[in-house]
């Protein structure tokens, strides 16, 4: 890991959890009715998920969870590009109304091959949800049906993302800033 600072909050727990529960409100109506089915992509969305979901049932709403492994290779701020499934889905989803999750929308490649993979494995819908959004880095062209906030090209750690393994534990958002480089001012 190179020498980094976590000084700066992007977006607090509060301003998250005011946007969570506004998300849920827009997307609750789609779940109602459906076999819905939502599936968190780890590992980056398993904070994100669980306060989803825990929303979701105070608007009545009980989708089935489930979770696979996507990796792009490589550690640190840049991905390869090459998306594979380290873990895949468990439930049937013939005929399920599919709402994939992930924490961050950056290149576009795991959300838009998350969401043809589950097309193939018989999902009568997919509808996708990223709590962070950066149009400025998308090399695939994709726009997801729900998002938290939008956000400049910076890296960012806490609920639920990663550097290289750690802070996913941070109740809030804050960027990760590398010492002498034009962002640490
Ligand atoms: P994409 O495939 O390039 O859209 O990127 C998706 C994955 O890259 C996310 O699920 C994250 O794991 C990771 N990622 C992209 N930007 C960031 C960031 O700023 N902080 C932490 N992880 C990130
Ligand atoms: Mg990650």
């Amino acid at each position: 890991m190179k020498p980094h600072h976590i000084r700066e909050v992007l977006l607090t727990a509060e301003q998250i959890q005011n946007r969570v529960d506004a998300l849920v409100g827009e997307m609750a109506d789609g779940c109602r009715g459906t076999d819905c089915v939502m599936i968190g992509i780890l590992r980056g969305s398993f904070i994100f998920l669980a306060d989803l979901v825990r929303e979701l049932y105070r608007h009545e709403v009980h989708p089935r969870i489930d979770f696979m492994t996507l990796e792009s290779y490589g550690g640190g701020t840049e991905s390869s590009g090459v998306v594979r499934v380290a873990k895949d889905v468990g439930l049937n989803l013939a005929g399920t109304a599919v709402l994939v999750v992930d924490d961050i929308l950056d290149t576009g490649r795991t959300l838009s091959f998350a969401r043809q993979h589950l097309l193939t494995l018989g999902a009568r819908t997919v509808r996708t949800c990223a709590l962070l959004d950066k149009p400025a880095r998308r090399v695939v062209p994709f726009q997801a049906d729900y998002v938290g906030f939008t956000i400049a090209d910076r890296f960012v750690v806490g609920y639920g993302l990663d550097y290289d393994g750690r802070y996913r534990e941070l109740p809030h958002i804050a960027c990760v800033t590398f010492p002498g480089k034009a962002q640490e001012t």
